[in-house]
């Protein structure tokens, strides 16, 4: 019945419920995707992924305000709900919830979440309550939809681990997908941010990750601590960049390693001021 339907798009908790009781009641399978809007193709890539493994596709769009702890940037993240919905259409997703701040936090929400060192580390230390506002939104859209699979882009690597450790201890029971980084043609990652650099920033990008390219051929022969430094050194260098942090971690528990040896997986995970505003890029990329 709902295979060849147009996509619905909600606006209430009420009605997003009342549709996923109805797939629900089909056994239909739910993929969920949230995202905070100003779509591009990493988004797309992980809403084809969820229409590919799953009978539904639901996908949230919603500028968190709990996960923002710069006003400014609330008030400049990119809104164009308009294209989203156009986008999502042709990429056959089933359901769009675009609700309101006041719909979803009807009362200031309270609940404080805590996963150290995933949620206290890197992100974590330098937006302070980020994450808290992350597992709040997610948390709710983890209820209200209760989905067999939720898809996450793994540009935001740190978040993944976070969600992961939550969905655990709440027991959703869901499986989080996490799909790899796109990127344009020269590097750069994909990102709704990316909308904001003017041509000049754009420009420098994407040095950070060629840098980060590079190291990983470097790391082979140097220390983890050399490699951190040849990478920060490198960016720093580019006029209008300015590594905030760089770290390298266990690509599962997010603790910063001192040796190769130390963990099985290994991330490295950075974030760059670019340019004058200047605009927060993150990235990362894996060394074993
Ligand atoms: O990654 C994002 O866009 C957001 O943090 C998310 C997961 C949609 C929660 O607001």
């Amino acid at each position: 019945m709902y295979a060849r339907r147009n996509m619905e798009i909600v606006k209430t908790v009420a009605e997003l419920k009342t549709l996923v009781a109805a797939f629900k009641d089909e056994k239909k399978t739910i993929g969920l995707v949230p995202t905070m809007g100003a779509l591009h193709r990493g988004h797309a890539s992980l809403v084809s992924r969820s229409v590919k493994e799953n009978e539904v596709t639901v996908v949230s769009v919603f500028v968190n305000p709990t996960q923002f702890n710069d006003k400014n940037d609330l008030a400049n993240y990119p809104r164009t709900l308009e294209a989203d919905c156009q986008l999502l259409e042709g990429l056959g997703a089933t359901v769009v919830f675009a609700p309101t701040p006041e719909e979803i936090y009807p009362e200031p929400d309270t609940r404080s979440f805590s996963y150290p060192p995933t949620d206290t580390v890197m992100e974590g230390a330098f937006r302070p309550g980020h994450f808290n506002g992350v597992c709040q939104i997610v948390s709710k859209l983890f209820m209200y939809v209760e989905p067999d699979r939720g898809y996450f882009g793994e540009k935001d690597f740190q978040q993944i681990a976070v969600i992961r450790r939550m969905a655990e201890d709440l027991k959703f029971g869901l499986e989080i997908v996490s799909c790899p980084i796109v990127r344009e043609e020269d590097g750069l990652a994909l990102s709704s941010r990316n909308t904001l650099l003017t041509a000049d920033e754009r420009q420098i990008a994407p040095a950070i990750y060629k840098a980060l390219k590079e190291s990983v051929a470097f790391s082979k022969t140097h220390t983890v601590e050399e490699t951190k430094q040849m990478v920060v050194e490198t960016i720093n260098a580019v006029e209008g960049l300015e590594v905030q942090y760089y770290e390298i971690v266990d690509a599962k528990t997010l603790a910063s390693i001192t040796d190769w040896n130390m963990a099985e997986h290994v991330q490295g995970c950075i974030t760059v001021f670019c340019g004058k505003t200047p605009i927060r890029l993150i990235d990362n990329i894996n060394y074993k």
